[in-house]
């Protein structure tokens, strides 16, 4: 599959010097890679300098958010360089797409994009194994106009940020949210990554932090009752050694790093159960001990501890283990797993 290449980006990238404290999503790959969907069709692929966008301001993105994104990574080993389940990553990206009524880029044009960014951005992702080179590859409608209707024109990105944790705790609070709802209780959006699901999680947010707390903890709509996911991570509990998670609903987004987990955790034999999880049976079983560990997982935030779910009135239940030997058993194996340092099914690793 073909892409242009604009043969500036080498020397931008060759100038180009990164702190060495890098947080997360804060410093760009001084190159991107773009796409338009016009006539019917997506047209070719280009690299070229990272710039800023000049957008009418009717584009239709701006009012009815039709946009959606994916969140992934490359790893250095030692000499070579990888990106973690290309394919994996494309066809969620599909399934995103489709969703909101944009056109699906194909898994072949997602995967050379991703892969074309990485290449000529290596000399900026550390060898350090702190850092990964986070790619975030996006879709928005840029037609021109204000009748509520899906776009016929839309601009594909990719861009890439090397970055470190998500989280610069060691451990999370997280706010059980009672009153708003992230997602509908079915036929929404909640099981795909549309810009939409995220905006309307920013209040909860917002609040979650005046209150002291780090995330929140989104609810089913439809009873109010049961766990679904963190906003941009999975939740999973370890009660009497088995891995518990909610079972996708069509309301919960299929991590892949929740689907990693499920593999890692059949090697290392810890049993994973999926099923419904009552938030009060939750904080009941944390305080009588039953829940030992918690964790919330993602591809930006890797494994993350849980040391407290909390109501924001301030009633909260602290994990009895946070880190625990479980916890870090699975971080451990995940580390392992991206960084091509354990057998994986051998389509997760792309080779740069
Ligand atoms: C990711 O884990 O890559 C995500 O997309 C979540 C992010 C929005 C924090």
């Amino acid at each position: 599959l073909s892409i242009k290449i604009d043969p500036n980006i080498y020397a931008l990238v060759k100038q180009t010097s990164l702190p060495e404290d890098l947080g997360f999503g804060k410093y760009f790959s001084p190159i991107m890679v773009s796409a338009h969907y016009q006539n019917n069709r997506w047209q070719n692929l280009c690299l070229k300098p990272y710039e800023s966008l000049v957008l009418d301001p009717a584009t239709m993105v701006f009012h009815y958010g039709q946009s959606i994104f994916e969140g992934m990574k490359a790893y250095r080993n030692n000499d070579s360089l990888h990106i973690y389940r290309p394919i994996d990553h494309a066809k969620r990206f599909q399934l995103s797409a489709c969703r909101i009524a944009i056109p699906e880029l194909p898994v072949e044009m997602f995967v050379t994009a991703v892969t074309e960014l990485t290449r000529a951005s290596a000399p900026l992702i550390p060898q350090d194994e702190i850092f990964t080179f986070y790619i975030r590859p996006f879709i928005f409608a840029d037609q021109i106009g204000l009748g509520v209707k899906a776009s016929e024109s839309y601009l594909f990105l990719v861009i890439g940020s090397p970055s470190g944790d998500y989280f610069s705790d060691q451990a999370v609070r997280v706010m059980i949210e009672r009153k708003y709802y992230r997602s509908a209780a079915s036929g929404g959006t909640g099981a795909v990554k549309t810009s939409g699901n995220y905006a309307c999680s920013l209040l909860s947010d917002y609040n979650a932090k005046v209150a002291g707390f780090h995330q929140s903890l989104w609810l089913d709509s439809k009873s109010g009752k049961y766990i679904e996911e963190m906003t941009g991570m999975n939740f999973f509990v370890v009660r009497k050694g088995k891995l518990v998670t909610p079972p996708l609903n069509n309301s919960i987004l299929s991590g892949i790093t929740r689907n990693t987990l499920f593999y890692l955790a059949k090697e290392l034999g810890i049993e994973v159960v999926e099923k419904p999880l009552p938030i009060d049976e939750v904080t009941s079983d944390i305080t009588n001990g039953q829940i030992e560990e918690c964790f919330i997982c993602g591809t930006a935030a890797g494994i993350t501890s849980v040391a407290l779910l909390g109501e924001e009135s301030g009633q909260s239940y602290a994990l009895h283990s946070v880190n625990g030997p479980i916890t870090t058993k699975l971080r451990q194996a995940l580390n392992n797993a991206q960084r091509g340092k354990i057998p994986v099914p051998k389509e997760w690793i792309l080779k740069i």
